[in-house]
């Protein structure tokens, strides 16, 4: 390439570069993968090695990406927050290595330390005297943004330090820790689920929901996400005992209460290291976390340091890239789900293709704005990415590929499932199908109903709710307890003993609990924890169904919105109708109220362990039970067990139990206890 070219092409690299940092950093809203976004730095990096002389100081390549927004006060670094270079293959860590030993001979001393590299929000966090004083993002890599607030709700950041007053190690008078603060990738489908069922916009990655929820104005807003930590270096330790090495700086900071990746591993040599990674890269799906690639790091920090940087990056560390699990394929149609509240989600068919050894053939587009936004038609060839065990989602269309038969796609005016007109609310990004019948909705709730965290009925999995929903048999929640024998044998695959086990478990739902119950019938915003405080607060469904928004908003975590939804959905006729008929089933469970309740908690700090067959009790209702009056349940036996709740055919942890003087209880026994709100014997 001659120079002038060079010089334009290495401009427009350039800027397309900042405005994709712009869209990941700030508006938490990447328009590109991050194979391609390496792909273009890769290619500047190259050109200003050829072309050093065209290389600008405020080439991106000499800059962390990312900036401070101006919602933040703003926090200098105590040192530069740099980034790290990447190695593509095991060729260009063994690359690595021969640089640096090329700078310095004594690299051939120092051992190694693989860590994860954790995809999520770089934090800096500053200790005074042992207290959290600041916390902030890495921003431009100079200056970050104050998020405090917002860290402090994060559950595994350490307020105080050392975690453990009994700790012998050094304290030093002032500490700042670099870390890595994250959504649990177990978390994450779980979030755009409830954020797509109240019709708000979802996040493209678990990354961007952590970025969103810790650069949340209103720090309320991130405690009600699962956001966790894991830190990896020290950037100030004043004081004595200041670590040596990588792996002493993890001990360190795990001894003063600080999470660290507890899969951390050290190797002598390189070869070492490029084995760890293959081993590492195999098990990538079973980390909480996203994550790309390895960090490669000298031991020896002194070392490290002397090394220097090449650029933004520092020498002694490298980022070990797994192979991407991004590829592209065509989409070949567009597919709409009805959820159980009526909201209309769009997802890709896609022509099969495998990513990371699993074969793709319907992606997630999130909502129809997203399909608007990154301008996605049918027929075009899109990106895929699959991270973690997460669902693949789209990234968005390969816009140079096109071949001008791709065709625009508008949202669906009728609901694929009813017919219907589709419904959106104001200021929303969902449509709505707001048709109470409509059988899909109708099958989604029903699953929902029957699972294990609402009724937990056993045997009513989708299929059967399926079978039931398009038989005509059941048309409401409430049509479940009117299901004969009869009923069931009609349909296809039910025999006797089938039919009569789930009539069985039917039945037994009915003796659930409130929240429970709550959690079962589909009130928009109410999962678990709000059915359990709901029902704390209220007692019972009269209580609840004729409260005011403004009595609602009195309960922690009830904000206008769920309050709002709450009164709505009671006032629905064909909802009153629902609970009318569940009660006629003698389906109105109590909870007595926490205030009466003899103690709150009264079996707080007990651990039970369940083992056998309950007559009257499943699993879940067992545990639930025991949870609700405040104890806690195991699967094994141990010192620490207070019961051991007995049931049919027992395993061997009752001889274990019997031998350590665990507290036998037999059915009759624990559900005295139950009933009784906790009293032993
Ligand atoms: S070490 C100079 N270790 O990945 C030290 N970084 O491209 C450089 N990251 O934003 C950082 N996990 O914040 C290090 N175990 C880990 C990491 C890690 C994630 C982040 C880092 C940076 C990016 C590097």
């Amino acid at each position: 390439m001659e120079l002038k070219n060079a010089a334009a092409r290495m401009q427009a690299l350039a800027r397309e570069i900042l405005h994709h940092d712009y869209r990941y950093y700030i508006l938490n809203s990447p328009v590109i993968s991050d194979s391609e976004y390496d792909r273009l730095m890769r290619e500047l990096k190259e050109l200003e090695e050829k072309f050093p002389e065209l290389k600008s100081p405020e080439s991106p390549t000499q800059r962390v990406g990312g900036a401070v927004s101006e919602k933040f006060a703003r926090v200098s670094h105590p040192q530069p927050v740099l980034s790290l270079g990447n190695a593509f293959s095991p060729e260009e860590l063994v690359a690595w290595y021969e640089r640096i030993l090329k700078l310095s001979a004594e690299v051939r001393t120092s051992s190694f330390v693989m860590e994860p590299k954790i995809d999520g929000l770089t934090v800096i966090l500053h200790y005074a005297d042992g207290v959290f004083q600041l916390g902030a993002t890495r921003g431009d890599g100079t200056q970050g943004e104050d998020i405090t607030p917002n860290l402090r709700t994060v559950r595994s950041l350490p307020l105080r330090i050392p975690a453990d007053p009994k700790h012998a190690g050094a304290l030093p008078r002032r500490l700042v820790v670099r870390g890595e603060a994250f959504f649990p990738v177990a978390e994450f489908e779980k979030l755009n689920a409830r954020l797509a069922q109240h019709g708000e916009k979802t996040y493209v990655n678990p990354r961007n929901a952590a970025s969103g929820a810790l650069r949340q104005l209103d720090s309320r807003l991130t405690a009600d996400r699962p956001i966790d930590l894991l830190c990896y270096s020290v950037m100030v330790w004043d004081g004595d005992g200041a670590p040596q090495t990588q792996w002493e700086t993890l001990a360190a900071l795990k001894g003063l209460g600080f999470p660290v990746p507890v899969m951390a591993e050290r190797a002598e040599s390189i070869d070492g290291v490029i084995r760890f990674c293959k081993v590492f890269e195999s098990k990538r799906d079973s980390f909480p976390f996203e994550t790309d690639g390895m960090v490669v790091k000298l031991d020896n920090l002194r070392l490290a340091a002397e090394l220097g940087y090449a650029g933004k990056d520092p020498r002694g560390a490298i980022a070990y890239k797994f192979a991407s699990r991004e590829v592209s394929t065509t989409l070949t149609a567009i597919g709409v789900n009805v959820g159980r509240t009526g909201v209309l989600t769009p997802y890709a068919v896609l022509e099969p293709v495998s990513i990371g050894g699993v074969t793709v053939s319907r992606a997630t587009l999130h909502n129809f704005d997203f399909i608007q936004e990154r301008d996605i038609r049918l027929g075009d060839r899109v990106m895929l990415k699959r991270a973690g065990d997460v669902i693949p989602y789209v990234i968005g269309p390969v816009a140079d590929v096109r071949t001008g038969r791709e065709k625009r796609y508008e949202p669906p005016a009728k609901c694929p499932s009813c017919q219907e007109p589709v419904r959106r609310a104001e200021g929303e990004v969902a449509y709505y199908c707001i048709n109470s019948g409509c059988p899909d909705q109708l099958v989604r709730n029903l699953e929902h109903f029957a699972s294990r965290s609402a009724m937990d009925i056993e045997g009513l999995g989708i299929k059967i709710v399926e079978q039931l929903a398009q038989s005509g048999l059941v048309k409401d929640l409430a049509d479940v307890y009117d299901l004969t024998l009869k009923d069931l044998l009609g349909l296809e695959g039910f025999k006797e003993k089938k039919a009569q086990n789930l009539l069985d478990s039917i039945a037994a739902s009915k003796r659930q609990t409130l929240p429970r119950l709550l959690t079962g019938i589909g009130i928009p915003g109410v999962g678990e924890v709000m059915a359990a405080d709901l029902a704390a607060e209220f007692g019972n469904l009269d209580a609840l169904k004729d409260a005011s928004r403004e009595r609602l908003q009195q309960i922690e975590g009830v904000g206008p919105n769920i309050g709002e939804a709450i009164v709505d959905w009671f006032s629905r006729k064909p909802n009153r109708r629902l609970l009318d008929r569940l009660r006629r089933h003698g389906i109105w469970p109590e909870l007595a109220r926490k205030e009466a309740l003899p103690g709150s908690n009264p079996l707080a700090g007990k651990i039970f362990v369940i083992t056998g067959t309950l007559q009257k009790y499943s699993r879940e209702q067992a545990k639930s039970s025991i949870e609700l009056l405040g104890g806690k349940t195991t699967d094994s036996v141990s010192k620490k067990t207070d019961y051991l709740v007995v049931g049919a055919d027992p395993g061997a942890k009752l001889q274990k139990a019997g031998s350590l003087g665990v507290t036998i209880l037999d059915e009759p026994a624990f559900e005295k206890m139950i009933s009784s709100g906790g009293k032993p014997g």
